[in-house]
């Protein structure tokens, strides 16, 4: 167990802060009321990464919203992606006639996303889009983009506002740089 300095260590800048996230997701939010236009819609968060966005946008919405949850693996240690992405948790229900929204912390090299999509996509959504806090464009490995992405992002490792280093740093407000 870590420090509680030993832990602040890791946070190397803040690259976006508790305010910019905040107005970020409140312009999503509106946006998505424009889309939908009072029909219902479902969020289908991918956990664990994406939990505290997903409740920060389903509160910043007005059209009747269900909530789902997924989980997948990509990462298994440390800051490197393996090629193998499983499906650990699946909805528990049938998505068919549904406006799906697929809430996701971050598009790094798109391999989760694009296994999700495809399986979703299957299930004869009504509509189906992807919505992501972060976008990590240039480590894309394979040909995937979301609908709507909030903040585009350098090839860095990021913490915070959900997503994590090895479990740690979830509960950051803000989206910070690890420092190794
Ligand atoms: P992808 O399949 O490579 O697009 O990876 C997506 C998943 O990897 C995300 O849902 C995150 O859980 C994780 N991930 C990718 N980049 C980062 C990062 O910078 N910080 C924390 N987790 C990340
Ligand atoms: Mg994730």
């Amino acid at each position: 167990m870590d420090t509680i300095s030993d832990y602040s260590l890791h946070i190397k800048n803040i690259i976006i802060t508790e305010q910019e996230i905040k107005e970020a997701v409140a312009r999503t939010g509106k946006l998505i009321d424009e889309m939908y236009d009072g029909t219902p819609i479902l969020l289908v968060s991918i956990l664990k990464g994406a939990f505290i966005f997903l409740a920060d946008l389903a509160r910043a919405v007005t059209v009747p919203c269900e909530i789902a949850f997924m989980a997948a693996k990509s990462y298994y240690s440390g800051t490197e992606s393996t090629e193998n992405v499983s499906v650990t948790l699946d909805i528990d229900r049938d998505i068919s006639g549904y406006n799906v929204i697929i809430v996701e912390d971050i598009i790094d090299t798109g391999r989760t996303l694009k296994k999700i999509a495809e399986m979703l996509r299957q299930r004869d959504p009504f509509s189906l889009k992807i919505i992501t806090l972060l976008d990590k464009p240039s480590r894309r490995a394979v040909d995937f983009s979301a609908d709507i992405s909030l903040f585009t992002i350098d090839d860095l490792f990021v913490i915070g506002y959900g997503l994590d280093l090895d479990e740690k740093f979830r509960n950051l407000p803000y989206i910070a740089e690890y420092q190794e």
